[in-house]
């Protein structure tokens, strides 16, 4: 269990410790739900990354948190920063992101939002669609990438797919060469291609195959327009483990390396000179440096079920109800307990569908537990609501012997005063 937990994660004296830190003590020091994040997990998975295709560059897919902080950690790792929104860009700006390590992206992308990008000079912008050649030339965006929807099922939840025939994101491969010959034309610099297959993919099959697939697309536009890729964006997309009886995916490592092998070897069997590789990872860097830590209240049995209910729920974490997705919990301040059995954890909103884990395996719970749920740091603050008016949680990063707030907690009052019209 303690391996879907952060790195630094070890249990002393019966309690859960993060880098060294007792979730006790950070609970009570900071209030629950708290989001902790731990800074060597975090470097860990960008050194996993660099190590499996040291050429390629790497930015953040930032939208699984974007936080200024946590951003300017990865920017020391050389990682730059996928936008997919002014918000995001301005938050990649704060932290620090060199304009030549920024990708644009946004299937929507409002006319603000691409003068932004043209005036950050950000590296790359991606288009999404046909009529953003003539959009990008006249915002000023100068360097582009195209993203193709090859067509392709990536292994995951059907909402997080997006490769697949008729999805809202890119163009499919025929309509390419029409729109690499109009962007040229607009005197756009049209660098390469870009895929993006879908999030928490559980192995590296999908992208080997896509890569395959661009390899022919590329040589066929080379062939007919003389027009040659020099960079190939391969999205992001590897998935984590949540739950210890799911097989673990690929190390960042390995994937990278299995991705990179597979690129290089496909344009030299095209005879195409060797592009530059990207990779927009989101969750595998920073999914499992988080853990949420939540108040145990109210304990109740119903029928077969025994109810644990804690301090947040679907408000700080709504991908159980939005994508069935599963987690593991222990309890922090009991962390060396046997089980007592299975319990389900439920938030403490107004609805059934408000359940974070349907079974878990824990000590019996008791009113003030500390319950704490891994791999929550991606995905989880990114997408928190206010619903019911439950403040949004704050987040703490832990490392290099201190602890930082990050993030803050949205008050109530707060919220009162923003429905004040
Ligand atoms: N690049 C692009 C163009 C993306 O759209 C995404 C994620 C990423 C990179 C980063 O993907 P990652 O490495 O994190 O899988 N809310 C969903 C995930 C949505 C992903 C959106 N795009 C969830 O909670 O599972």
């Amino acid at each position: 269990m303690l391996e879907l937990f952060p790195d630094t994660a070890r249990v002393e004296d019966g309690e859960l410790t993060i880098g060294g830190v007792r979730a006790s003590a950070l609970a009570e020091e900071y209030g629950t739900p708290l989001v902790v994040y731990c800074e060597e997990t975090v470097r860990a998975a960008a050194r996993s990354w660099r190590r499996g295709a040291p050429e390629a560059t790497i930015v953040y897919g930032s939208k699984a948190f974007p936080n200024v902080p946590l951003m300017g950690v990865l920017a020391e790792e050389g990682i730059g920063a996928d936008v997919s929104t002014l918000g995001e860009l301005r938050v990649a700006q704060a932290a620090g992101v060199p304009a030549p390590l920024l990708v644009v992206h946004g299937n929507n992308k409002s006319d603000e939002e691409l003068a932004a990008a043209a005036e950050t000079d950000a590296w790359l912008v991606v288009m999404d669609e046909p009529g953003e050649v003539e959009r990008c030339a006249a915002a000023g965006v100068k360097r582009v990438l195209l993203r193709i929807t090859p067509g392709v099922e990536a292994d995951t939840h059907e909402k997080i797919r997006t490769g697949h025939a008729g999805s809202k994101f890119g163009v499919a491969p025929e309509e390419a060469s029409g729109i690499v010959e109009r962007a040229l034309a607009a005197g756009l610099e049209l660098l390469g291609l870009h895929v993006h297959l879908g999030s928490q993919v559980a192995g590296s099959e999908a992208t080997l195959s896509t890569i395959e697939l661009l390899a022919e697309l590329c040589k066929r536009m080379r062939d007919e327009l003389d027009w040659t890729a020099a960079i190939v964006n391969a999205g992001g997309g590897l998935g984590i483990r949540y739950v210890p009886d799911e097989p673990a995916p690929p190390t960042p490592e390995e994937y990278a390396r299995a991705v990179s092998e597979r690129l290089y070897e496909a344009w030299s069997a095209a005879d195409l000179p060797k592009p530059q590789l990207v990779f927009e990872p989101g969750r595998s860097l920073v999914g499992r440096a988080g853990v949420t830590l939540y108040r145990v209240g109210v304990v109740k049995r119903s029928g077969a079920t025994t109810w644990v209910a804690v301090d947040g729920g679907m408000s700080d974490n709504p991908r159980p109800a939005l994508y069935g997705a599963r987690y593991s919990a222990l309890l922090a301040n009991r962390a060396d307990e046997p089980s007592a059995g299975t319990f389900a954890v439920c938030g403490k909103h107004c609805e059934s569908g408000d359940v974070l884990i349907e079974s878990a395996e824990l000590p019996e719970p008791r009113r003030g537990d500390l319950l704490a749920v891994a791999a929550t740091g991606a995905y989880t603050l990114a997408m928190a609501s206010n619903y019911n008016e439950v403040p949004r949680p704050a987040a703490v990063l832990v490392g290099s012997g201190r602890i930082a707030t990050i993030s803050e907690r949205s008050g109530p009052a707060e919220l009162a005063g923003f429905e004040s019209g």
